[in-house]
């Protein structure tokens, strides 16, 4: 891997949210870089910002000050609509509580990052066909969220991020709703299809099994980055 081959570049960044009462800043002046083919996890106590941080990097939300560069672009410039159409190409969200939308079915849920492209049907089809495949789940293709059980509710949403083909994947806490076997099954997916197609993957986790499969691991306390312990070998 090449050392300047940066994907994310986060530049003093700080994130503040203003409330009605004290003001919370989570982020202070921060600095990271995540090289391309990267698999992070991103661990730290609960309300110190791991969300806050990949909200940042999906361009979800943007910083107080500081600057973000993904993939060469600087997210935190961009209008809504840009933003919206850039997140679309570029990343792949995988949220803790799956997010699917409950009246769309499997097959329904994961075309949805396609609809905002040119593909055709037959072009939207075939992706979503090979995506499931990626997560095994070719058989529940045409099954409602509610007929699904939670891994397999979050195998469609992982299916759903790597779809549109992107080259970074964001995800918070993905495993943090289910239990031990299925956790263990959406871990070794995320694994799989990081080697398989390179794509750049961070994962928030409280898990420390999670965190050894990852190659670098980045501690996140009061604002700031805590001994970036770095492990070469991949678990
Ligand atoms: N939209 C918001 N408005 C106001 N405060 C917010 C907002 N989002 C996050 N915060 C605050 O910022 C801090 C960091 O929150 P964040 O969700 O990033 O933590 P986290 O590290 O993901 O925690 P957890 O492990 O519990 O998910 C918290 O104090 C939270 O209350
Ligand atoms: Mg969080």
């Amino acid at each position: 891997m090449k050392q300047d081959d940066a994907l994310i570049q986060v530049r003093s960044v700080t994130k503040t949210f203003a409330g009605a009462g004290e003001s919370v800043t989570p982020l202070k002046d921060l600095d990271l870089e995540i090289q391309r083919g990267e698999f992070v996890a991103l661990m730290g106590p609960s309300g110190s910002g791991k969300t806050t941080l990949l909200h940042l990097l999906a361009g979800i939300d943007t910083p107080t000050s500081g600057g973000i560069v993904v993939a060469g672009t600087d997210v935190a410039r961009l209008g809504a609509r840009a933003l919206a159409k850039w997140r679309n190409q570029h990343v792949g969200f995988v949220f803790q509580q799956y997010n699917l939308v409950p009246v769309l079915t499997a097959r329904e849920n994961v075309e949805l990052p396609l609809l905002l492209t040119r593909l055709s049907q037959a072009e939207r089809a075939r992706k979503v066909q090979v995506a499931l495949e990626a997560v095994d789940l070719s058989d529940r293709a045409s099954h409602l969220p509610r007929q699904l059980s939670g891994g397999q509710q979050q195998r469609v949403a992982v299916a759903r991020a790597i779809v549109a083909g992107p080259e970074l994947i964001l995800a918070d806490e993905p495993t943090g709703n289910l239990d031990e076997k299925a956790a263990y099954g959406i871990l070794n997916l995320l694994k799989e299809l990081h080697a398989r197609f390179q794509q750049t993957l961070v994962m928030v986790t409280h898990d420390p099994r999670a965190a050894a499969a990852a190659g670098r691991v980045i501690h996140l306390d009061k604002g700031r980055i805590s001994g970036a312990a770095q492990a070469e070998v991949q678990a």
